[in-house]
């Protein structure tokens, strides 16, 4: 059994019944498959086979905050995930780096697992600026932690992202490959951490799932539109995670 995982980042999607559909249909996958609801309905994939994280924190415990979820909140429910620093929330809701450094520490504190999303945008990477995004992201979100052990980094190149609008489009095995290692040795240089855990997402499904996977530096994948159907997000766990 091997030790990757694959998310399933179910973003602002489905209503009660389509929840429960969906936990009918996704079967027993072990706890290298984590799903991330809308929080309104992670009590629902408490005590399951499978792992349930939370797609966003906010960066104080509590207080007059509202419409905000907390990290110890999460936590205290048995929640055992977090993203960080989606580029969603980053380019929708304004997120800045020192939030998600905020945000990371928060996670940590309180003992969740952060995923914590990285990437470039289009007219970012078309100008030749990936590393410098990179420094960036990494240099202020991961500044001044403790308990690296449960920090996993997800690239995600923010041009890759499906939404709904644009042919997708995915990074060749070797970019993503050349930035995985970019990754790596930066958060060393940043941290002194030996060979933190790597992600890839961005238009991942069942048609790619085979080729990406074929990455060693790779610990996993993040799905987004893919992990809505049932039968591509079960293909993508076998390919990943076979039991
Ligand atoms: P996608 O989303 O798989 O639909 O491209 C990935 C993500 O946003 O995490």
């Amino acid at each position: 059994m091997n030790n990757k995982i694959v998310i399933a980042n179910l973003k602002l999607n489905f209503t009660k019944q389509e929840i429960n559909e969906y936990i009918k249909n996704i079967g027993n996958p072990d706890k290298r498959f984590i799903v991330f609801p809308s929080s309104i309905y992670i009590p629902y994939f408490l005590d399951k086979s499978y792992s349930v994280g939370i797609q966003d924190v906010y960066f104080e415990d509590k207080g007059t905050f509202t419409g905000q979820v907390s990290a110890i909140q999460a936590s205290s429910l048995g929640v055992e995930y977090t993203l960080v620093g989606h580029s969603e929330r980053r380019h929708i809701f304004g997120e800045t780096d020192e939030e998600t450094n905020l945000k990371i520490k928060k996670g940590l504190e309180h003992n969740l697992k952060v995923v914590f999303c990285v990437g470039e945008t289009r007219p970012e990477r078309n100008e030749q600026q990936t590393e410098v995004v990179l420094d960036r992201q990494l240099g202020i979100g991961l500044k001044d932690l403790d308990n690296l052990e449960n920090i996993i980094i997800a690239y995600e190149p923010v041009w890759a992202i499906s939404n709904g609008n644009e042919p997708s489009l995915t990074p060749t095995n070797d970019e993503i490959k050349y930035v995985t290692e970019y990754i790596k040795n930066k958060v060393k240089e940043i941290t002194g951490s030996n060979d933190v855990p790597v992600l890839y997402g961005g238009s991942v499904n069942d048609a790619n799932i085979e080729e990406i996977n074929e990455l060693e530096c790779l610990s996993g994948v993040l799905v987004g539109g893919a992990s809505l159907k049932i039968e591509k997000i079960q293909k993508i766990i076998e390919v990943v995670v076979p039991q």
